[in-house]
């Protein structure tokens, strides 16, 4: 599908030296060369990749029933909502970057949180995520089961209904799923970090059961997104936030729409890369890190690994001081995303850049980043419809706030505003006038659902949790696979850094860099952070030329590619 040999010798044996030299330090925390049999799958018809096992076998079941990618996605993110309680659900929202086969271009539904109607500028500035009296300020319109149906109305194949979809998390929900590690480190974490505790009768002999969580998921089951967005339920949600300091009110819920927009798209190594817009970062960061990186290294005469980390990082960093200083919800501010990909533009921020030194910024923001909650999903059936879904509650188990009597944690998604005078939100990032709080106003995002094509057919599925850093962690992949020509499972395995302009870290996945590399970095002044966090956990599919289907769960976590069900 992909002509290769226009990459040229020097990349490539750039990219076995990358490989030779930093793949085989491997990281005190996972085994980047051995994936375990749940984490990699080929097949010649359909793949599913989620982070979750019972998450992707129930995919697996729907497509095996005659259900398409569409279903399976919905099925999957109910399933997701109810064993992934710490990181997403039917409580919060998400994107859905989807192509249908036949079409050359994806397209996008924006299923994300917005504040209710009477958020205003300030409303947030006082507000922490541990403060009980307020914290139910930083709870955003849910938005997911709205977006789900949207996808199933119209584009679910007609084989299964909205009931058999759910049906399966229903039961998973009723009968409950051994607690996994990732799951009681962010119980651990969240009650440490966030004053957060979880109801005791969520946990019974080592299962985590929300029959709740059963019971609501019945309900919408039966009446589709109205059981969530109005009544008995949209009351309890309403309540809870406001026991918390919220302004949430019925009206929110009840008008809530998921939105239809033109997916972010550029071209990059004779692919083209298609990524959330606005109001998600992801396209226009995504996009300035590939170009800026691009044309940093068009001008070495010699690359080796720490200058090309370097420049990498300074790409990362600059547009990521573009996103502080520029991004926003578009239906609020005016935003030439066209120029901010443009290649004068990216020409002028690069002349920012030096090779020898890192800029130095004045430290605005100290915040220790948080572990990675969200999740991703990547989905092709047979008929080669595309599914690249990153979804969330934002925090771990959001905001800890339960809806009595729903099983539904809600979200802390409107943390991602930005406040004045530089206060960084839980992931250390600062922002300016377009992403401060207002009534119906979206956060800004850096959840990064990603399709990438190859003359229109799909090449590449991929995305990640892991707030700012889920840019990194797509960037990164991305270079991995298309300009190094690694395969894609070395491509989600090597090891990532991560610089987000505040505060001015450099991040290193902690044992994943040789010291000389880490020397040489620290000699142009990089602040290095080796971090025992890991950037992202990437869900992803990959095409071969002979059409072959490759899933890789990324080896950081636990996840499962598969495309059948096993016997
Ligand atoms: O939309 C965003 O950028 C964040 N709310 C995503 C949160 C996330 O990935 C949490 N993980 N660390």
């Amino acid at each position: 599908m992909q002509n290769f040999s226009k990459c040229s010798l020097a990349i490539y044996s750039l990219a076995l030296t990358c490989l030779l030299f930093f793949g085989g330090c491997s990281s005190q925390f996972f085994d980047r060369n051995n994936l375990n049999s749940k984490q990699y799958a080929e097949s010649d018809i359909q793949m599913v990749v989620t982070e979750n096992k019972e998450a992707t076998d129930i995919a697996i079941d729907i497509l095996e029933a005659g259900g398409n990618a569409f279903d399976a996605a919905v099925a999957t993110s109910f399933a997701l909502s109810v064993v992934r309680p710490h990181s997403t659900g039917i409580g919060g929202g998400g994107f859905f970057l989807f192509k249908e086969s036949g079409d050359i271009n994806p397209q996008f539904l924006d299923a994300r949180e917005k504040a209710p109607r009477k958020t205003q500028k300030n409303s947030l500035d006082q507000v922490s995520i541990k403060d009980s009296a307020h914290k139910g300020a930083l709870v955003g319109v849910p938005g997911l089961t709205k977006g789900l149906e949207d996808i199933y109305k119209k584009y679910g194949s007609g084989k299964l209904s909205w009931s058999e979809l759910i049906e399966p998390s229903i039961e998973l929900a009723n009968s409950g799923f051994p607690v996994y590690p990732h799951l009681s480190e962010a119980i651990k974490l969240a009650t440490e970090k966030a004053g957060f505790s979880l109801e005791p009768k969520l946990i019974k002999k080592g299962y985590f059961i929300n029959q709740e969580l059963a019971q609501t998921l019945r309900a919408i089951s039966e009446h589709g997104s109205a059981a969530l967005h109005e009544g008995k339920i949209a009351k309890a949600i309403v309540k809870a936030t406001r026991k918390h300091g919220g302004v949430l009110d019925e009206n929110d819920l009840i008008n809530y729409r998921a939105v239809s927009r033109k997916p972010a798209s550029f071209p990059y190594k004779g692919f083209k890369i298609h990524t959330a817009p606005l109001p998600s970062s992801a396209g226009i960061v995504l996009g300035q890190i590939l170009k800026l990186r691009d044309l940093q290294l068009s001008k070495l005469s010699n690359r080796n690994p720490s200058t090309e980390l370097h420049l990498l990082a300074e790409s990362m960093s600059m547009a990521f001081k573009e996103r502080a200083l520029k991004l926003g919800d578009p239906s609020f501010t005016l935003i030439d995303q066209y120029n901010l990909l443009s290649d004068s533009h990216i020409k002028k921020l690069g002349r920012k850049i030096s090779l020898e030194e890192t800029k130095m910024e004045k430290t605005l923001s100290e915040v220790e980043p948080l572990p990675t909650s969200t999740t991703h999903f990547s989905i092709i059936d047979r008929e080669g419809n595309v599914v690249s879904s990153t979804q969330s509650i934002n925090l771990y188990f959001g905001s800890g706030i339960l809806a009595e009597s729903t099983g539904i944690f809600l979200n802390n998604t409107l943390d991602d505003f930005s406040r004045p005078k530089n206060k960084a939100n839980s992931f250390g990032l600062v922002g300016r006038n377009p992403n401060y709080p207002g009534p119906n106003k979206i956060p800004l995002s850096s959840m990064s659902p990603t399709i990438v094509t190859a003359n229109g057919d799909p090449f590449l599925v991929l995305g990640s949790p892991g707030g700012p850093r889920i840019i990194s962690a797509v960037a990164q992949t991305l270079i991995n696979r298309l300009d190094y020509n690694l395969n894609l499972k070395d491509s989600v395995a090597q090891s990532r850094i991560h610089k987000q302009w505040q505060p001015p870290t450099l991040f290193l996945e902690k044992g994943g860099f040789p010291k000389e590399v880490i020397r040489s970095l620290s000699s142009r002044g990089q602040q290095i952070k080796e971090s025992a966090y890991l950037v992202g956990n990437v869900s992803a599919i990959g095409v071969e030329s002979n059409g072959k289907l490759i899933g890789v769960a990324d080896p950081r976590r636990n996840g499962k590619a598969s495309s059948r069900r096993p016997h």
